[in-house]
């Protein structure tokens, strides 16, 4: 049987994927494994119904490749490809878990990611500088990396200097900031000529899909260790994905965690070979 694999389509072309996801879309529609379908997500986004480039006729499994959204505008995401026919692998309930780390970082051991606290609307001065020497802020879902925000911030810090951070992380976050504001302890991450060795694991039905390099590192540099990639199984979601950094003394710790239907693909993998493991995945199942 096989897979619906849902694109978003170009916002000038309907038939055709939006440029991001073109690469992806081809690999899919090269795989016998595979069937595609793009939707107005634009439109979508903007509040109307969603729509597809073609009817489903009947009901298929299919997975997401597309654009992230707030857990609440997945839940309508889920229903309305539901009544399109498409069956979302992903339920709503599984895109949070995995979406929004503070979820997946209660399940996680403490010694294997760097400790986070997750406040509001507003970092509490009080409890950043009782936990963490420096840190670095993001919501729920993503930092505001590629911006003048802070990216290291150090201990002590005012209520006041906390007040104006938040303002402006959220501020810079607009219609994306999910969640709440998360301060997570800074690691010194090992650079191999400036490179960060970092890599991300795709995880389907539990078990491990692919790991590959993330941080267009040099072949030669090591892999995470296999237990702790092991122990990164089994998250209570069909697909998603764990990113792993490799620290300035050798060791490794979880950096963050997806949705297996948002997250980009590794920087060392091409769609085609990982089209090719998704399409042994599912089959496997
Ligand atoms: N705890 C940390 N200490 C130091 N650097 C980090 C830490 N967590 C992440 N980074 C670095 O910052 C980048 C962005 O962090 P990440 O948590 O992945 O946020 P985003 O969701 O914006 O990708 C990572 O790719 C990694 O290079
Ligand atoms: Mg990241």
């Amino acid at each position: 049987m096989t897979t619906m694999i849902l694109y978003p389509s170009n916002y000038f072309e309907s038939n055709k994927p939006e440029t991001v996801f073109s690469k992806e879309y081809a690999a899919a529609l090269a795989n016998p494994a595979f069937d595609v379908c793009l939707c107005d997500y634009d439109g979508f986004d903007a509040g109307g119904k969603l729509k597809l480039n073609r009817p489903v006729g009947e009901p298929a499994k299919c997975l997401w490749r597309g654009w992230m959204m707030l857990p609440e505008r997945y839940r309508q995401f889920y229903e309305q490809c539901k009544r399109l026919n498409l069956d979302l692998l992903t339920d709503p309930q599984a895109y949070e878990l995995m979406h929004c780390f503070p979820n997946a970082y209660e399940r996680i051991d403490s010694g294997d990611t760097p400790h986070i606290e997750v406040f509001g609307d507003r970092i509490i001065a009080e409890a950043v500088n009782e936990r963490f020497d420096a840190f670095m802020v993001k919501d729920y879902v993503k930092s505001a990396k590629q911006t003048a925000f802070p990216q290291r911030i150090k201990t002590p810090v005012t209520q006041e200097e906390c007040d104006r951070l938040s303002v402006e992380f959220i501020k810079l976050r607009g219609d994306l900031y999910t969640g709440g504001i998360v301060c997570k302890q800074l690691v010194e991450l090992k650079k191999y000529a400036m490179r960060t060795n970092e890599w991300r694991g795709f995880y389907l039905f539990g078990k491990l899909l692919d790991l590959s390099g993330n941080s267009m590192q040099f072949p030669a540099c090591p892999a995470p260790p296999q237990d702790l990639v092991g122990r990164m199984e089994g998250f209570d979601s069909p697909f998603y994905t764990v990113d792993f950094g490799e620290l300035a003394d050798g060791s490794w710790t979880v950096l963050e965690t997806g949705d297996g239907q948002v997250s980009g693909l590794a920087t060392e993998i091409t769609p085609g070979e990982f089209y090719m493991k998704l399409a042994n995945g599912l089959m496997s199942n």
